[in-house]
């Protein structure tokens, strides 16, 4: 990877590979000389929180893991940055994305960066089939699109699968990583 100081804002909701994201997403960009600041969602912040994933995030990247809103009047706590990445989605999130929905902190970034326009945002929905048969998903899907996100979905990088049929299941991370890097250089 190329050392070019961008900065990521990496936003996490409560699905499979989150516990992943130091190791697969925020080491490998630091290391490359970028900056990473990490917001979560609040059910994702519980989980990082529990498994001291936040601590240790926190430590290497030298922002607080965001989970909740500033106080009016504080700044905020996290750098402008480059790029934003949902990574990894829920089902709830992506949904939520698109409809506008703001009712969280990492929500609330991710919506105003969508409709911002100005930065890039990379979505990797990290869903099931059972996700995908919901009768509004695939509007959501194309909602998205149509508003600029840069979906990493489909049958080539995500095949989905059967609720419970893929325990464990690793994300495209190399994929991920250079649609990042892509998105951020663009910027
Ligand atoms: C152990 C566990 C694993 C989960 N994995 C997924 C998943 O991979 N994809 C998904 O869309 N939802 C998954 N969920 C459901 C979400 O956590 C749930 O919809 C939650 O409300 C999402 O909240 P958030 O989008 O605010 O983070 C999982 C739930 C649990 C308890």
């Amino acid at each position: 990877m190329i050392n070019t100081g961008k900065t990521v804002g990496l936003i996490g909701s409560a699905c499979g590979g989150l516990e992943s994201i130091r190791q697969e997403l925020v080491q490998p960009f630091l290391a490359q000389g970028w900056s990473v600041a990490v917001t979560l969602t609040p059910t994702a912040g519980t989980w990082l929180e529990a498994s001291g994933e936040s601590r240790k995030i926190q430590e290497i990247t030298g922002f607080p893991v965001r989970v909740a809103p500033r106080m009016p009047g504080q700044q905020s706590p996290h750098p402008t940055v480059d790029c934003y990445a949902l990574v990894p989605a829920s089902a709830n999130t992506v949904a939520k994305l698109a409809l506008g929905i703001a009712d969280n902190q990492a929500l609330t970034t991710a919506c105003e960066a969508l409709g911002g326009g100005y930065v890039p945002v990379v979505v990797f929905p990290r869903v099931n089939a059972a996700h995908a048969r919901q009768p509004a998903w695939n509007s959501h899907i194309t909602g998205l699109r149509r508003a600029g996100a840069d979906l990493i979905y489909g049958d080539d990088v995500w095949p989905l699968h059967e609720p419970r049929s893929a325990p464990g299941r690793q994300l495209p991370w190399q994929t991920i990583r250079e649609r990042i890097q892509a998105a951020a250089q663009r910027s």
